[in-house]
């Protein structure tokens, strides 16, 4: 088996309690952690390498969206060598093979890249974070358990736990969104809602919660895709190499109170799922703003910044802007956009 993890994780032990499985089932493996937070093409071509060295016919990717993102690359490329030059897997890949068998074990409550066809590559030459999009990169099998979570510091709880609930808030107000996948990220906005406090805390019906809630959302945005609070946080990891929750979880009110004009009844029943008393009374513009300052308040009681002062440079708009229209989420944004307007809402946040 080949081992994909994150040099922290070898760091504080996270990665030993499944080796320490392996080791007692004496089954072989070797280990590749060379897998940076927002990885790169040369994260993905190194362990390509390494997987070729080790003889491996299956990977074991333990660790956050970064290792199990890199581990579904370097699976795709050695089942489709022709993509080696990871680039040309940005947006849909045309990929004839299904990738390398992955078992994918999450250590953090966010991305649900366990359950999802996404993964995400920066180019670090272009500046640039590649949202591949393929659906022979889904793992075989996807271990969720909330003890692999226990040792995340509160930062990274309440900035992972973030990105959760911004799958499951775009993914429901997303174009292609139906009835299935609105079934999921309801629910998903539920559990999140009631747990990622209690998380943060470090208790373990919170940790809990938000191991369940943070997969039903990604069995719901795999299916439809996102919006532009993604395509807007995906150039601050490529530029600043702000981590992805973090990132998300500013942008999101902004880009609700940006999109609520194209969601119909949507906000709602987020407000309602968020804890809001007493929607049937409201009117639109009162839920929908009920809806953005349950989540703002959610992400205040975490420890989320309110802007992007510190991490945004503004001569950078302009690229960032044209950066995130680019993107591959920004297509399922429920309200049509424009460079313009996405500089815009960066502008807001500074
Ligand atoms: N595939 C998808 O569908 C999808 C969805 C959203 C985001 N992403 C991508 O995933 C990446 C972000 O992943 P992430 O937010 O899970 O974080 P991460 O994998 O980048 O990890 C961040 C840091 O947290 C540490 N860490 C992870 N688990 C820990 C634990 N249990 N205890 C202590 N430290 C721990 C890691 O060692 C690392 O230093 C980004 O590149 C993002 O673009 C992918
Ligand atoms: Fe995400």
């Amino acid at each position: 088996m080949f081992v994909a993890s994150d040099p922290d994780l070898i760091k504080f032990g996270v990665t030993a309690k499944v080796l320490a499985v392996l080791d007692g089932a004496a089954i072989e493996y070797s280990v590749f952690s060379e897998i940076k937070p927002n990885p790169t093409i040369e994260n993905v071509q190194a362990g390509v390498a390494a997987f070729k060295a080790s003889g491996a016919d299956c990977i074991v990717a333990i660790g956050g969206g970064s290792s199990m993102d890199t581990a579904k690359a370097i699976g795709i490329i050695i089942a489709n060598p022709e993509f080696a030059d990871v680039r040309s897997l940005e947006g849909v890949a045309p990929t004839k093979n299904k990738c390398v068998p992955i078992i994918a074990v999450p250590t953090t409550a966010g991305t649900a890249a366990e359950v999802t066809i996404n993964y995400v590559i920066t180019d670090v030459e272009k500046n640039r974070k590649m949202v591949c999009v393929d659906v022979h990169d889904i793992p075989v099998v996807a271990v969720v358990d909330p003890d692999m979570m226990a040792t995340m510091p509160k930062g990274l709880t309440a900035a992972t736990g973030m990105d959760a609930l911004t799958h499951a808030i775009e993914g429901y107000i997303t174009g292609g969104a139906w009835a299935l996948s609105d079934m999921f990220h309801i629910e998903a906005i539920r559990i999140i809602a009631r747990s990622l406090r209690g998380a943060v805390a470090g208790t373990d019906e919170g940790r809990e919660g938000m191991a369940l809630g943070q997969y039903v959302a990604g069995m719901g945005f795999s299916n439809v895709g996102l919006g532009i609070v993604h395509s807007m946080a995906h150039p601050l990891g490529a530029l600043y190499d702000t981590p992805h929750g973090v990132a998300n979880a500013i942008i999101l009110p902004t880009v609700m109170e940006y999109n609520a004009p194209a969601t119909g009844e949507k906000y709602k029943h987020i407000a309602e799922a968020m804890g809001v008393e007493g929607t049937d009374k409201m009117t639109v513009e009162e839920y929908r703003a009920a809806a953005v300052a349950a989540v703002k308040q959610l992400s205040l009681d975490v420890g989320i910044p309110a802007d992007l002062k510190d991490i945004v440079k503004p001569e950078d708009v302009p690229f960032l802007a044209q950066s995130a229209y680019d993107d591959a989420c920004r297509p399922g944004n429920p309200r049509e956009t424009s460079v313009e307007e996405i500089a815009e809402l960066y502008r807001k946040l500074l």
